[in-house]
């Protein structure tokens, strides 16, 4: 019987070791805390729905996959009273879902089954997360494999092939479960281009928030640089000279747009910050945050994304509400410290 097989999960369930209760009442905590009202879900490894079930007092727009047909088979039956749950048979590193289809997309008790499949199926919950979404992971910690043992040696103890030092435990039909320390679940969401907001200790396990890695966007108008090579250590995606007439004088500005990885964002703006003329600024975004660069100081002003424009498909940001006083502060410095002229600066309210 393979170990990720529903049934030995079903028989599990049914008697758990006091470990695993604890690990699964912080699933529902973290749940409860994390996934917002009305939001599309979709569960990687379903089984029989045990945790989608703990989300259908926040939203009902639930969709299950699971690549066991009795799992699928159960799931179902377990949510024939709600038509707007979806159980859906299929695997994990081949999502049948276009991109950025959910707002969140959720992998309870089962990362640790997927072995050489994990990066595809990173790849691919990725691929279906809205912009915006979040990814929430629970897998074994590197404390779980005495708990883990307890539960094999008294459902499956024919079926263990070999256990590795580092917690690997291997069955006859070359199914595995595997558990993870912090630091290897980083280095492995960091490979998969994610980003880890929160991996939580939950005792034998880490409940893991994750978002896709973000790419900011910037707008540099070259003229408003100390040093214009500043530029150079920046990726420039575009350059555009512009030419406007103030008081019947023509002036040209060179607009570059340019591009930095999430991980060194903190760092250009300190050197911006530095380098950026008094009367001017520049603004980045990742289209969550909007980051207004001006000289001395910085401000990050969280954004909301409004629905698609009808006509131009363009889409839409507002300041998200609670950071409204940030961009009040921001005009406020902008506009006395940074002496900008308050016609230049955008509106984000
Ligand atoms: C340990 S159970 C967890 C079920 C459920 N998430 C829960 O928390 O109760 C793991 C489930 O993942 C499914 N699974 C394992 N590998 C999968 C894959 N590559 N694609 C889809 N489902 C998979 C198994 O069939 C099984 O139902």
């Amino acid at each position: 019987m393979a170990k990720k097989n529903i049934i030995f999960w079903e028989q599990l369930l049914q008697d758990a070791p006091l470990a695993y209760l604890k690990w699964f009442e912080a699933e529902r905590q973290f749940l409860t805390e994390h996934v917002k009202k009305n939001s599309s879900v979709l569960e990687v490894g379903c089984g029989n729905g045990r945790s989608l079930r703990e989300l259908l007092p926040i939203t009902t727009s639930l969709t299950g996959i699971d690549n066991d047909v009795v799992a699928v088979k159960h799931a179902k039956e377990n949510f024939k009273h709600y038509p707007s749950v979806k159980i859906i048979f299929g695997e994990g590193d081949d999502l049948p879902f276009d991109n950025e289809s959910f707002d969140v997309v959720t992998c309870m008790s089962t990362f640790a089954n997927f072995g050489d499949k994990k990066y595809q199926i990173l790849k691919e919950m990725e691929r279906v997360l809205k912009r915006n979404g979040h990814i929430i992971i629970s897998v074994f910690s590197e404390k779980a494999l005495k708990e883990r043992m307890k539960v094999y040696r008294k459902l499956a103890k024919e079926d263990i092939k070999e256990i590795r030092k580092n917690g690997t435990v291997i069955f006859q039909d070359g199914t595995s479960s595997e558990q993870f320390s912090k630091n290897q679940l980083l280095s492995i969401f960091d490979k998969a281009a994610l980003r880890a907001n929160i991996v939580q200790d939950a005792g034998i396990a880490y409940i893991c928030k994750l978002s896709k890695k973000s790419v900011w966007k910037g707008w540099i108008i070259e003229e408003s640089l100390e040093d214009k090579n500043a530029l150079l250590k920046l990726k420039i995606l575009k350059s555009v000279i512009e030419r406007n007439t103030e008081a019947g004088q023509v002036r040209v500005w060179h607009l570059d747009t340019v591009e930095v990885d999430d991980a060194d964002i903190d760092k250009v703006a300190q050197q911006l910050e530095k380098q950026i003329k008094l009367g001017y600024y520049t603004h980045f975004t990742d289209f969550n945050t909007l980051l207004i660069i001006f000289k001395d100081k910085s401000f990050r002003i969280r954004l909301i994304e409004q629905p698609k424009e009808a006509e131009t498909g363009a889409t839409k940001f507002k300041a998200n509400p609670e950071d409204l006083h940030i961009w009040k502060h921001a005009l406020d410095y902008g506009i006395n410290n940074g002496k900008v002229d308050q016609r230049y600066i955008v509106a984000v309210n």
